[in-house]
């Protein structure tokens, strides 16, 4: 293993300027797996997307890929995928935001630098984009929209474009502007060169589209009355100051824009381009103190996601975690801040993408899956060197809640150490009061996904079949000592207290909890980082 010498931190900074790191934010249907098997494709990592028709395909593709894995005695996740593209290293980290969409998807956010919001040019901007926009303008994360399904009818572009200034309120500066309306998606107008890229179709979308570059005049002659409309409509957003700025960007002010059929694989090209010029690469990560840690700094990573339970022989845990600074080498043992003990590092994984074989390096950016990884918590800091510790993951706004108890109450010993787990872990939260006592916690989440984990888990894995019991809440608020008490004497209203320390008022709704405002105007009732 290499010492964190000044040769170690040369080649950090220079692989941390070289990396980019980021998640795409959508609702699900608009087209996310279609899009990263796209991005994919044309940075070369697979030669062609077209194997994976739809979703029966990929569900049949990902069991395939996880009996292989379990074969081999080791457990594996989608966590990122990892590709190169005019040298620079992408990584996709992956928000797990279909059926399964939980608390784990908003955590996934703080591993990034950058997000891809992608749009359904028929649907606009839906819930779950929406929600997930929330946790990325919390954390200041700069993002880039892609209209998707072009290729299909769809919306008015400009009417798009007022949509996103009103409902995130971002500024939108598309970077191409689509010829040919929403069904008759012929290319795009690059805004700043005021040239044009023709697509050409290909069977199946399953090779790289064609694209053709040619100038305004050639474009004109080629295309008529499709490209003097989107000259119009580019013109129009020129004046009014929709122009690209890095600046505006990076702050998460404005978002450029750029227009896609991945499924046709149009566009495509152009994103990847964008992630490279645009998005910031891995840069310094503030500590728990609020001073940034440079990337050359000695190894340190954040651990953002844990996955237990992939292979129920071994019921191993793997702790995703991202590096911050320094170089990750594997073997190498590093410190976890939280409990001050060694972690040993000798099986490190890339979770998929160009092999998933053993990781041996890794720089600040990239995702690192360590499994044997059991000592190690949701939000938890590594490190060599001197100590560091990075901000707590933030908690989100719980929106599901139920009463969880022991089926066989002789099993309370096994009952009470597996709430305890699957809290550390974050699968859900625990809310507890002395009134419903410790036999009977509250489990809240974000989604009601993260229940069905729960139990499975309470069962198979620590012997201790949980009853869950629906609470008719839906909405909780942060309170204190004093209003706790004005809220225990109203109906329909519950103070509970979480590990963090934070005490949740849990009302039915918001209507309730306006009716318990307007009796009470000193109440504290502060929003959570919403979900
Ligand atoms: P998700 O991961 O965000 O949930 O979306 P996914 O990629 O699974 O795409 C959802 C559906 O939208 C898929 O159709 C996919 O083919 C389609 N799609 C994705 N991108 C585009 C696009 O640019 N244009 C068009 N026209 N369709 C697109 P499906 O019917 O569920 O599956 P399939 O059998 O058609 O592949």
């Amino acid at each position: 293993m290499r010492p964190n010498g000044p040769a170690t931190d040369t080649e950090a900074a220079t692989q941390a300027r070289r990396r980019r790191t980021f998640a795409v934010i959508s609702h699900p249907d608009a087209g996310k797996s279609t899009l990263t098997e796209a991005l994919a494709l044309h940075a070369q990592a697979i030669t062609e997307a077209g194997h994976i028709n739809g979703k029966a395909g990929r569900r049949h593709t990902v069991s395939d890929w996880m009996s292989m894995e379990q074969a081999r005695g080791i457990s594996i996740s989608s966590a990122s995928l990892q590709l190169t593209y005019r040298d620079t290293v992408l990584n996709l980290v992956d928000t797990p935001g279909h059926a399964d969409f939980s608390e784990d998807t908003y955590r996934v956010l703080a591993a990034v630098d950058a997000a891809i919001m992608l749009v359904d040019a028929a649907k606009g901007l839906e819930a779950q984009t929406m929600k997930l926009f929330a946790v990325c303008k919390h954390r200041g994360i700069p993002i880039i929209t892609v209209i998707n399904k072009w290729d299909r009818p769809g919306r008015d572009p400009l009417e798009l474009m007022d949509e996103i200034t009103e409902r995130t309120g971002l500024t939108p500066t598309p970077l191409t502007w689509p010829v040919g309306i929403a069904g008759d998606f012929r290319g795009v107008i690059d805004r700043s060169e005021g040239s044009y890229d023709a697509f050409t179709a290909t069977a199946g979308g399953a090779q790289i589209a064609p694209e053709e570059h040619m100038d305004a005049e050639q474009a004109a002659a080629r295309e008529g009355e499709a490209w003097i409309t989107a000259q119009e409509e580019s013109e129009l957003l020129e004046a009014s100051g929709a122009q690209h700025e890095q600046e505006t960007f990076l702050a998460g002010v404005s978002t450029p824009v750029l227009f896609a059929a991945a499924v046709k694989n149009f566009g495509v090209r152009r994103l990847l381009d964008t992630l490279v010029e645009l998005a910031p690469p891995a840069t310094p990560r503030p500590d728990h103190a609020g001073n940034p840690r440079p990337v050359e700094a000695p190894f340190s990573a954040m651990v953002f996601k844990l996955q237990t339970g992939m292979n129920t022989a071994h019921r191993d845990r793997v702790a995703f975690v991202r590096v911050c600074s320094g170089v990750f080498e594997r073997g190498m043992v590093v410190t976890t801040a939280r409990t001050g003990r060694p972690f040993a590092t000798k099986y490190a994984q890339q979770a998929f993408g160009q092999g998933r074989d053993g990781v041996d390096t890794a720089y600040p950016g990239d995702v690192v899956g360590l499994v044997n990884a059991a000592a190690l918590s949701i939000g938890d800091t590594i490190y060599t060197g001197e100590p560091v510790e990075f901000p707590p993951l933030p908690t989100f706004a719980p929106e599901h809640f139920a009463v969880a108890r022991a089926v066989d109450i002789g099993r309370y010993k096994q009952f009470r150490k597996g709430i305890t787990q699957l809290e550390a872990e974050g699968v859900v939260q625990v809310l507890r009061s002395n009134l419903r006592g410790d036999q009977a916690p509250v489990l809240a989440a974000v989604g009601p996904m993260q229940f069905e984990v729960a139990e499975h888990r309470m069962a198979d894995e620590f012997s201790s079949p949980v009853r869950l019991e629906t609470l008719g809440y839906t909405l909780a608020r942060r309170t204190d000592a004093e209003s706790a008490q004005v809220l225990a004497n109203e109906r329909g209203v519950e103070v509970l207290h979480r590990t963090d320390g934070e005490l949740l008022a849990l009302f039915a709704d918001q209507w309730r909890m306006r009716a318990v405002q307007r009796n009470h105007p000193d109440l504290t009732l502060e929003a959570l980082i919403a979900a």
